[in-house]
């Protein structure tokens, strides 16, 4: 019976480009998608830009573009990275959407109706000069036990300490470091104390194979809490300023970036149904009709860092909306990823940056391979190690299952014209892929996805095992021995085969050439195919190529970065310097005396005109005010601004910088902005207060 799955991962944050954290959640999901609709499952598998909140505003605000410009600039990065590592994401949308804002206004009704929305007012930390209530983050001040200077409102990053913004020391915005003051507003609450909330996630925390175990634990001990750690109600709205969906007749309030998030999800899949594009995909029926139908699933990949929002929040706003709406049937969390034992940090990025690992022409699938080798259904986390990855790739993936076909094709079709011969085991090769096919098919199904390639692996062990002791070679020399030739490489041939599917979850690409290419297929692989007997092969094409160390080296690099800024682009001497005023890769840069520091004529310049060149795809081409001067400079940051939004804004220039004659013009000076191994480019700016022509050291 086909199965009805929709499926999620996480929503990405809008205020940035993935990292290896994002990718390697992506490919988790991608595989276990892919594997289900090569079951012929009807399968539907959406994500979107998680696009509000407070970051995000006040990251495109110091930008100075709108939120909506910002997250259209990181929506138009998706692509490179979505195909770039074949992840078959059936739609990507955004919750900064009409879908979104109807669902979530409709769900809030509804748990209204249902008396689980109460108003309370609420004292906070405000920040007097920007005029709006501080997050927790945008608060530091003096640690009240160790006394640390310039804590943040949470906790002590010294001695770990938990506590409230309300008890720092000297406490103040790191927005515009005025001290904040307390202030009281309403705010509306979800009450998941409410006795039938609380049955309710028991009920549907206890259904058998729902979540994984440790989750469950996990989940129960929140619901367990007692005194201070009991279960509180849900603080749901946020004050204006927000960037977020405004509460129904309750001007000046929004629906906190939480409750709107994963409602996204649904807002993706009618999108998704509504351009018809589920249709196209075998899907009968609207969204809510699909949505409401008993034999529907809804499945959420996640991270463990957001398993509370996901097994308390949200299965019951679902619950409690009522029908269309349904409860999770599976929430499944990962561990996270490290490197070389590292913890990522989210400010400083990772050792890996997924684009330059694409950029440096290193094969998505080897990724995918290891990412899949070293998962398992638990929430474990995982360590990407680069001497393990280069292991794998080229011991396992090409050394043992590349290897089969480029060494028995040729013998097929050199002596054989393509033809497949199999003798009297015929039978028992298809029981014994059969009985492999349906092993690998319990790992997958199962996310046990290292166990499924453990197992592809010693199925491919006994193949070279086999062909070698049979020693082809020997027996080509002999014509006598023709037949016997054929039946040994038949058999290899079959066995790739049966591990070209097997693998096709991890490996799309591979396995859709060997499908239509080497097999004369003409379509991918189904999981079907498994204990098919091929007839007849056509010539072996090159398949994969090794990993070669080197690449990880470049992977690691940081210096060998492609120029992305100005600054880098800039005359050497000068350069290494602006580099590292702006914060960029070079942060280790040979050090140079204050003296050779102050060469530098570095100014405030308003940028008074921005255009495009024609001709040019990174650059822009500016018009500076550096207090009565004028300067014409032509700057790398065309990937990441609008011209219009930049016009008006201040930023911070090089004005001694010798001028230089481009193609497109003179270019009599440099921008500065900083760049990192990640993509984007931001280009830097005074507080305001500053006026053009004032001098920066
Ligand atoms: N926007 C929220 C999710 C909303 S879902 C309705 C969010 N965004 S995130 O960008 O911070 O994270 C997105 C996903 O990436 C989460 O599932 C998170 O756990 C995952 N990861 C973030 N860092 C990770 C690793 N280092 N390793 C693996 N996954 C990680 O949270
Ligand atoms: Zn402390």
């Amino acid at each position: 019976m086909a199965r009805k799955i929709f499926v999620t991962a996480a929503l990405p944050y809008a205020n940035g480009p993935f990292h290896i954290g994002h990718i390697m959640e992506y490919i988790q999901s991608d595989i276990w998608v892919r594997f289900q609709r090569m079951q012929g499952h009807a399968l539907h598998f959406v994500c979107a830009d998680d696009a509000h909140g407070a970051p995000i505003m006040l990251k495109a605000e110091a930008e100075g573009i709108s939120p909506q410009a910002l997250i259209e600039r990181i929506a138009a990065g998706r692509p490179q990275y979505l195909k770039g590592f074949l992840l078959s994401f059936d739609h990507w949308y955004s919750t900064d959407s009409p879908e979104n804002t109807q669902l979530s206004q409709d769900v809030y009704a509804r748990l209204q109706r249902a008396g689980l929305i109460y108003k309370k007012d609420v004292e906070q930390f405000y920040d007097p000069l920007k005029g709006m209530f501080l997050p927790d983050r945008y608060i530091k001040g003096e640690c009240p036990n160790c006394h640390s200077k310039d804590q943040y409102g949470d906790a002590c990053e010294v001695c770990s300490t938990v506590y409230a913004p309300t008890d720092l020391i000297n406490p103040y915005s790191t927005l515009t470091g005025a001290r904040p003051v307390l202030k009281s507003s309403a705010h509306f609450f979800f009450r998941l104390s409410d006795p039938q909330c609380v049955a309710f996630l028991r009920t549907w925390l206890d259904a058998p194979g729902r979540l994984q175990p440790q989750v469950v634990n996990k989940a129960k001990e929140w619901l367990a809490g007692s005194g201070e750690q009991a279960l509180g109600d849900w603080d749901i709205s946020r004050d204006a300023p927000y960037f977020g969906i405004p509460i129904p007749d309750a001007p000046g309030k929004f629906f906190y970036v939480w409750l709107d998030a994963p409602i996204g999800y649904l807002a993706a899949l009618k999108n998704y149904f509504t351009r018809g594009k589920a249709r196209s995909n075998g899907e009968a029926r609207s969204f809510e009709e699909f949505l409401a139908a008993p034999d529907t699933e809804q499945i959420h990949f996640i991270g463990k860092d957001i398993i509370y929002f996901h097994t308390l929040f949200w299965p019951a706003m679902l619950r409690f909306a009522g029908s269309p709406y349904r409860v999770p049937d599976h929430v499944y969390a990962h561990g996270f990823i490290t490197v070389s034992g590292e913890k990522m940090s989210k400010s400083r990025g990772t050792g890996i940056s997924p684009l330059r690992y694409l950029e440096i022409g290193m094969n998505a699938e080897w990724l995918r391979y290891y990412i899949a080798a070293r998962l398992n259904a638990s929430v474990e986390d995982l360590d990407f190690n680069p001497d393990d990855f280069i292991a794998r790739v080229n011991s396992d993936l090409i050394g043992k299952y590349v290897n089969i076909a480029s060494r028995a094709a040729n013998f097929i079709t050199r002596s054989f014209n393509g033809e497949l011969k199999f003798g009297a085991d015929a039978v028992a090769l298809v029981d014994a892929a059969r009985t492999t096919a349906a092993l690998v098919h319990a790992s997958y199904d199962a996310r046990e996805f290292g166990k499924a390639l453990r197992d592809c692996m010693a199925v491919a062990d006994h193949i070279n095992h086999e062909f070698d002791a049979r020693q082809p070679w020997v027996l080509a020399r002999d014509p006598a021995n023709a037949g016997e030739l054929q039946q040994v490489c038949s058999r290899a041939l079959f066995g790739f085969k049966l591990l070209s599917v097997l693998l096709a979850p991890v490996l799309p690409a591979v396995a859709e050439r060997v499908a239509r290419q080497l097999f004369g297929l003409g379509r991918a692989f189904r999981w079907s195919d498994a204990q098919e007997l091929p007839a007849h092969i056509n010539p072996y094409e090159h398949l994969m190529t090794r990993v070669d160390p080197k690449q990880l080296d470049a992977l690691f690099s940081a210096d060998t970065a492609a120029p992305a800024t100005a600054a880098a682009a800039a005359d050497a001497a000068v350069g290494a310097a602006a580099a590292s005023i702006a914060g960029g890769a070079t942060a280790s840069a040979a050090s140079i005396s204050i003296e050779e520091f102050r060469k530098i004529d570095l100014r405030v310049a308003r940028i008074v005109q921005a255009e495009a060149v024609a001709g040019a795809d990174k650059l822009l081409k500016l018009t500076l005010d550096l207090g009565g001067q004028t300067r014409t400079v032509f700057a790398g940051i065309k990937s990441a601004y609008e011209p219009a939004a930049l016009q008006g804004r201040l930023t911070v220039v090089v004005a001694n910088l010798a001028a230089r004659k481009m193609k497109f013009g003179v270019s009599e000076g440099m921008v500065l902005a900083a760049s990192g191994d990640t993509p984007g480019v931001y280009l830097l700016s005074p507080d305001s207060g500053a006026t053009p022509g004032m001098k920066v050291s």
